[in-house]
């Protein structure tokens, strides 16, 4: 199948499987994945390791410059890098996912990880995944998709990934975290996440991830009068 030289913006609730489908579609259509996610990730790991964050998980006014000297990456096999060492496993605890919800939502954060983005975006073909890709980050992309699934799918999802890590995890938190995760994100006043009025929603609750390629293609094959 061709696809036109689009952004595909993948925006959602945490743990709607929004990364696996894009890094899948990425795959499959030969586009570069980008985890914006993972960057807000790598913000909060940098903001705790430079101990800016306070016992009551407020944050020091002095990240915002401490950002300047933040280098954060992708590597070849798509490993969040800081300072070009991978530091994927680090950004994917709970203590991490416990604290990135506040720092995503501070606007300074926000302008540096959307001119991150840009800046690795600028080749064009990408599959973006996050919560205001196609709303605020790339508002024209070619095709938006909006993501969900029921609660018990996401906290299901969340616990095998986390206890697959060999990290412990206890359902009813991991549960109560996507539901503070949500709140925070779809709360906050810079790019709330919402649902673009012109993207394609999928509930991927009982979907397989095949089923899931199926109807993208579906999607683009109406979208771009895609014949082959
Ligand atoms: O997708 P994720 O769970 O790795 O994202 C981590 C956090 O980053 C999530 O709680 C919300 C925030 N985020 C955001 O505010 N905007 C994005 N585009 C992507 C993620």
């Amino acid at each position: 199948m061709t696809i036109p030289d689009i952004v595909i913006a993948v925006d959602g609730y945490s743990s709607t499987g929004k990364s696996s489908f894009a890094k899948l579609m990425a795959k499959e259509f030969g586009f570069l994945y980008l985890d914006s996610g993972a960057l807000y990730r790598a913000v909060t790991l940098f903001a705790q390791r430079e101990n800016l964050i306070r016992k009551d998980n407020s944050v020091s006014a002095s990240l915002r410059s401490a950002l300047g000297t933040l280098k954060v990456d992708f590597d070849r096999e798509g490993r969040t890098c800081i300072d070009s060492v991978v530091v994927e496993n680090q950004i994917r605890t709970m203590s991490v996912s416990s604290q990135v919800s506040p720092i995503a939502a501070l606007p300074y954060v926000r302008e540096f990880v959307d001119r991150r983005l840009h800046e690795m975006a600028s080749g064009g073909r990408v599959v973006m995944d996050g919560r205001d890709i196609g709303t605020t980050v790339f508002p024209n992309a070619g095709l938006k998709i909006f993501m969900t699934a029921s609660m018990e799918v996401r906290a299901q999802r969340r616990f095998l990934e986390l206890t697959a890590k060999g990290q412990s995890a206890c359902i009813e938190e991991v549960k109560k975290n996507l539901q503070e995760r949500d709140f925070i994100d779809s709360h906050r006043e810079t790019s709330p996440l919402s649902r673009a009025a012109d993207s394609f929603l999928l509930d991927n609750s009982n979907m397989t991830m095949e089923q899931e390629i199926l109807w993208v293609k579906g999607v683009l094959q109406g979208k771009f009068l895609i014949l082959d």
